[in-house]
């Protein structure tokens, strides 16, 4: 069984050694070096090209190096049928985790004040802020969210979540479905998304769902760019409605140096950083993946096609 690895994103070298620590007789192919392609059973994969996936006629599994698999399911000439498997990789959440807890922070201490403050030289203290009466509200209540949800809720902020079907989660006060939305919202002074961009969840962050938020309240998206629709999200900096956003996702990326966001007074942004994956912990569940390829044991982490995560 040989692997391809496909990924314009990671280093080959880095995942080829961490990848024979676990399996060292693997027949490991990187893209576009593939040998024959009737060897390849398994493809790990950032980015492909569309399409490529298609020409290899014995490819069993599809192993995504994000979260995220939007990048994958993009594709509209993906293989039928071939199973898809997220990456879930405890050392990728704990730096999505720390990211959140840091953004939530920085807005909850009004950090984003006082640095203008010290711009301007001004000596001015604000109110102590309540933690416990903080509403955090995360959007997306897998893997991802429920760690970052359980983890604000460590700090005592008022932690609600909204996922798609009902999650219960200890400290977490849950909302669900499309109804869920607007109540979840009016209790939100901090949103964070941690949605999976699927159909359903593309411009999520709109105009409606930002006016239901109170005003005065801050956008954090740790997700995909294309949950957030730009013009509005700008819009409701720009009347004030929204304090401020923390943004690491676009769409595109890298995000056009003449876009707004790079110089909105109001925007902090990253270069999708939030977590970058290390390969030493995130080839583990790769590789459990590949042994249960090999054996016909049931494999760990799948997509549905049909949901889109
Ligand atoms: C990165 O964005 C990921 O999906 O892991």
């Amino acid at each position: 069984m040989a692997l391809l690895f496909l990924s314009k994103g990671d280093d080959p070298v880095k995942w080829s050694a961490a990848l024979r620590v676990h399996l060292p007789d693997l027949d490991i192919r990187v893209w576009p070096e593939t040998g024959n392609i009737e060897d390849i059973e398994a493809a790990m994969v950032w980015m492909h090209p569309p399409g490529e996936l298609k020409r290899y006629p014995k490819l069993r599994l599809i192993l995504s190096l994000g979260a995220g698999v939007n990048h994958v399911l993009d594709d509209p000439d993906l293989p039928p049928g071939v199973p898809i498997a997220r990456m879930v990789d405890p050392g990728l959440t704990a730096g999505m985790v720390e990211y959140a807890v840091a953004g939530v922070l920085r807005y909850h201490r009004n950090f984003d004040v006082y640095e203008r403050f010290q711009r301007e030289s001004r000596w001015k203290k604000l109110p102590t802020p309540d933690t416990a009466r903080r509403g955090i509200g995360v959007l997306g209540l897998g893997e991802i969210g429920g760690a970052c949800a359980q983890a604000l809720s460590a700090f005592g902020f008022a932690v609600a979540g909204w996922s798609r079907t009902p999650k219960s989660l200890e400290g977490v006060t849950g909302y669900f479905g499309a109804e869920g939305l607007k109540p979840f919202l009016a209790r939100t002074d901090i949103l964070l998304c941690v949605l999976p961009l699927t159909a359903a969840t593309r411009g999520i962050i709109n105009r409606e769902l930002l006016a239901a938020l109170p005003k005065g309240a801050f956008v954090i998206n740790i997700a995909r760019g294309g949950h957030v629709v730009d013009r509005d999200l700008i819009a409701s900096l720009d009347s004030g409605h929204i304090a401020g956003a923390l943004l690491d996702v676009f769409e595109p990326e890298p995000l056009p140096s003449d876009h707004p966001y790079w110089h909105h007074p109001k925007v902090t942004l990253t270069p999708h950083i939030a977590s970058l994956t290390n390969p030493e912990t995130a080839v583990l569940p790769i590789v459990e993946n590949l042994k249960r390829l090999k054996s016909g044991a049931p494999l760990l982490n799948l997509v549905d096609r049909v949901s889109g995560y």
